[in-house]
């Protein structure tokens, strides 16, 4: 099982110009996330929640994965079966980068879930209210992202690869959703180094032992280098 575990979160694909949520100018301060990204939300206006998640895919569409998803693709390649990525965000740029481990624990925006038979497919570009599952054609139709109030995917493969990590790293991260945010602590009760890669200090920091400040995509690939240098 994988040695080095890796949290991502907004800020390695803000370089990709995706946007984070809880920085200045972030997600979360355009949009009411209330409103769009709980089930309640989605229970009272199903268009404005399709809306949002449209232009999201949008937008990942049209991004490129920056140097930091491609140090990461790196590392697994030179380390295969040691590096495991946990991914928070929804978007596809750590697969395009090559990385091929990777747990999407808040689920995919290029994926659509029926919200009444539970079916998972690819998703159109643009999704609508109105349309049928592919499956049992009932129009529950939803992006298959995971909301505020809904449980995260994977935890039973995330909880023991914490377990056994010697190397935890939290990557552009603010630290402040669970139960992603208390995944650094578990792993280092149980003997990981963790490290924390970001632009400033954040929620993470305490529970890091060491820092690396700076943009994901220069940091991550220094980082990088200094984690095969070691190997060698
Ligand atoms: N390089 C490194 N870090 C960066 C960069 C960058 N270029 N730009 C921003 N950051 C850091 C910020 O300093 C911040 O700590 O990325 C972090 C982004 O934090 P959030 O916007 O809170 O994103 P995230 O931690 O991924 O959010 C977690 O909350 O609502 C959700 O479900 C959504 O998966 C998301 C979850």
């Amino acid at each position: 099982m994988a040695r080095i575990v890796i949290l991502t979160g907004a800020g390695i694909s803000a370089e990709s110009g995706l946007g984070t949520f809880r920085d200045k100018g972030g997600l979360w301060n355009q949009y009411d996330l209330e409103e769009v990204a709980t089930p309640q939300g989605f229970r009272r206006n199903r268009a404005l929640v399709h809306e949002f998640y449209n232009a999201r895919r949008a937008n990942c569409a049209g991004a490129q994965p920056n140097p930091a998803h491609h140090a990461l693709a790196r590392l697994e390649a030179a380390l295969p079966g040691e590096v495991v990525i946990i991914r928070q965000n929804v978007d596809d740029l750590h697969q395009r980068a090559g990385s091929r481990n990777v747990i999407q624990m808040h689920g995919a925006l290029m994926r659509a879930l029926c919200g009444a038979c539970g079916h998972v497919w690819e998703a159109p570009l643009i999704m609508a209210p109105d349309d049928p599952c592919p499956a049992c054609a009932r129009p529950e139709t939803r992006p298959d992202v995971v909301w505020f109030g809904e449980v995260p995917y994977a935890l039973a493969d995330i909880e023991p690869a914490l377990e056994r990590a010697a190397v935890f790293a939290a990557i552009g991260t603010s630290g402040q959703v669970w139960p992603a945010a208390g995944f650094a602590a578990t792993a280092q009760a149980a003997g990981a180094q963790c490290i924390e890669l970001n632009l400033e200090r954040s929620e993470m920091s305490d529970v890091s032992d060491r820092h690396h400040i700076g943009p994901a995509s220069v940091a991550v690939p220094l980082w990088v280098d200094s984690l095969l240098a070691g190997h060698a």
